[in-house]
């Protein structure tokens, strides 16, 4: 194994340029006022920044409609300030991927509108056509209720187009050679600029089959391999983070079964089996989707989150399960989206409980992988349901109570900075939490801490721990002759459960977060009690381990 696989233990924080940080006073974010508050992020402990979209973009779809994959959106400043910024995160040892946008373009891409207007041009194959109305033309949207189509007529190039998203965004045409040229081309460019790797934004779409006459979806794997040859062969250790929301029987095409795919996907089953937990207080299904996408390749790596950029998407529970989830944290029409999903921030779904925050942090920096933060999730920011879909989670990061939270000079920001009475800037924000011990965001800083000082959860092989009990969770890691063991309870009620370390030599389990360690019995089974959404973080045997750490 490779030992410098540093994605397996990285702390990824997702950003957007444009509401982090505006230095020149025009409301909207730009990479200088990022670049200004990389101490900030190096002070969290995060250690590779993904940033979502920053090229150019109308940005009807907040910048996942490009118009020039080989540039930066001059609203947050030039090549040169993104060159900046890499140059400094690289100085603080962050690592930065960047969002591959590359199922579609926007509308106004200069390659859709050669492609529309001329029938000739080498374009109008990069896109995907139809001369009658395809008998699918409103099947299959992504975003059900504000979507209407798959398939839209061009009046001007007088035929219909496709686009799995909004009609904005026609998809190209990913098995004509020349597009997969072109794509490699665009990972090269940011390659060339610095970046450790990509997260590429709706990968199964990319890989499937498109066009009129497709009937039951059909994929092109070998495209990927394509991508990790070319991107490793470019630079050695660059990653490739899948944004792929599949069923588990289709995660090993997507990994590869001999690390030749996508180094990473995110875990979209945990992810909704965590909220279910999280809602329900029930753990066991959440074990079953652990279990169900325990296999992966050996390089290979989970990426774990809470919340992201968009709703949070339950499609993949039971109908049951969903409106459990509605019903606890998001119970309002407004608060919902897409029939599937809910479009709030973490904070306000818990109901801003301190408690419930701390376990369900705690929980995601646990599980067998890498985990993601979401920008403000750190600090607790809520959500203004006023903004349409999923900008109601996007509104401007909240630094301190200075005017527009200390996020820009200016009199109106890109979008509005909240400013209610519970998760407002005056209520919530870096600058009041930075002086408070007890805060969230320091809480987060030492968890950070204790996280990266347990590489067992992001290299080792784990297994769950009967607990007894449906409510609480508990996962064993080893690893290189050291193993932790990390406890959860689902439950507002304190639970009673018995552990049992198989380990000979260590039977005592030495807390990591607090003073209160677990001798235990002659039968190597710890007794526990836990509290309600309390949250364990042991190791196995000694203070000691380091010593006892092997080699391979
Ligand atoms: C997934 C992104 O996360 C989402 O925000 C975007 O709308 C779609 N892909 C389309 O690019
Ligand atoms: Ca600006």
């Amino acid at each position: 194994m490779i030992n410098d696989l540093w994605y397996k233990n990285a702390v990824v924080y997702c950003v957007n340029v444009e509401t982090f940080m505006d230095t020149n006073g025009d409301g909207v974010g730009d990479f200088e006022g990022l670049a200004r508050r990389l101490d900030y992020l190096a002070g969290l402990g995060v250690t590779c920044i993904w940033l979502l979209p920053f090229y150019p973009s109308p940005r009807r779809d907040d910048g996942y409609d490009v118009t020039d994959y080989y540039g930066v959106d001059r609203r947050y400043g030039s090549s040169g300030d993104f060159v900046e910024f890499m140059n400094l995160a690289r100085e603080r040892g962050i690592r930065v991927i960047a969002d591959l946008v590359i199922n579609h373009t926007s509308i106004d891409h200069p390659w859709f509108k050669e492609a529309r207007s001329n029938p000739r041009s080498k374009y109008r194959d990069w896109y995907v056509w139809s001369k009658k109305r395809p008998r699918n033309w409103n099947k299959g949207m992504v975003f059900p209720g504000v979507q209407k189509s798959t398939w839209s007529y061009d009046s001007e190039a007088r035929l219909w187009y496709f686009h799995r998203f909004y009609d904005f965004q026609p998809d190209l045409n990913t098995e004509n050679p020349e597009v997969r040229e072109e794509i490699k081309r665009i990972m090269g460019y940011w390659l060339e600029l610095g970046v450790s790797g990509f997260r590429v934004d709706a990968l199964p779409f990319v890989v499937s089959k498109k066009g009129a006459t497709v009937g039951k979806p059909e994929q092109d794997f070998d495209f990927l391999r394509e991508m990790r040859a070319f991107l490793q062969w470019r630079q050695g250790d660059a990653m490739l983070l899948a944004e792929a929301n599949v069923l588990p029987d289709q995660d090993l095409k997507y990994f590869g079964d001999s690390d030749d795919r996508m180094h990473m996907m995110f875990n979209f089953l945990v992810n909704q089996n965590v909220f279910y937990a999280l809602a329900s207080g029930d753990v066991r299904p959440l074990t079953v989707a652990l279990k169900k996408t325990k296999q992966r390749p050996i390089t290979a790596q989970w990426a774990y989150f809470l919340r992201n950029n968009d709703e949070l998407d339950l499609g993949r529970l039971t109908d049951e399960q969903r409106q459990t989830v509605f019903a606890k944290m998001g119970p309002e029409k407004s608060m919902q989206l897409y029939d599937r999903g809910i479009r709030r921030r973490l904070a306000p779904m818990l109901d801003g409980d301190r408690r419930r925050l701390e376990l369900a942090y705690s929980l995601m920096f646990t599980l067998p992988g890498t985990p993601v933060i979401r920008y403000g999730d750190e600090i607790g920011m809520g959500d203004d349901l006023r903004l349409k879909e999923r900008q109601a989670a996007r509104t401007p990061m909240q630094w301190s109570t200075e005017p527009q939270a200390g996020f820009t000079t200016a009199e109106k920001s890109v979008l509005p900075v909240i400013d209610d009475e519970l998760y407002g800037y005056r209520k919530v924000n870096v600058a009041d939490q930075r002086r408070d011990p007890q805060s969230l965001l320091n809480w987060t800083e030492r968890i950070i801490r204790a996280r990266k000082e347990a590489p067992e959860v992001g290299w080792g092989d784990w297994r769950i721990l009967p607990t007894g009990s449906p409510n609480v969770l508990a996962i064993r890691y080893d690893w290189r002759d050291n193993a932790v063991v990390m406890v959860h309870n689902l439950d507002s009620k304190p639970h009673r459960i018995k552990l049992r370390i198989d380990d000979r030599e260590r039977t005592s389990l030495i807390n990591i977060l607090a003073n209160d360690h677990s001798e235990g019995g002659e039968d190597g089974v710890h007794k526990l009690a836990i509290e309600g959404y309390g949250y364990r973080w042991y190791r196995v045997g000694g203070l000691d381990y380091i010593l006892h750490r092997s080699r391979s």
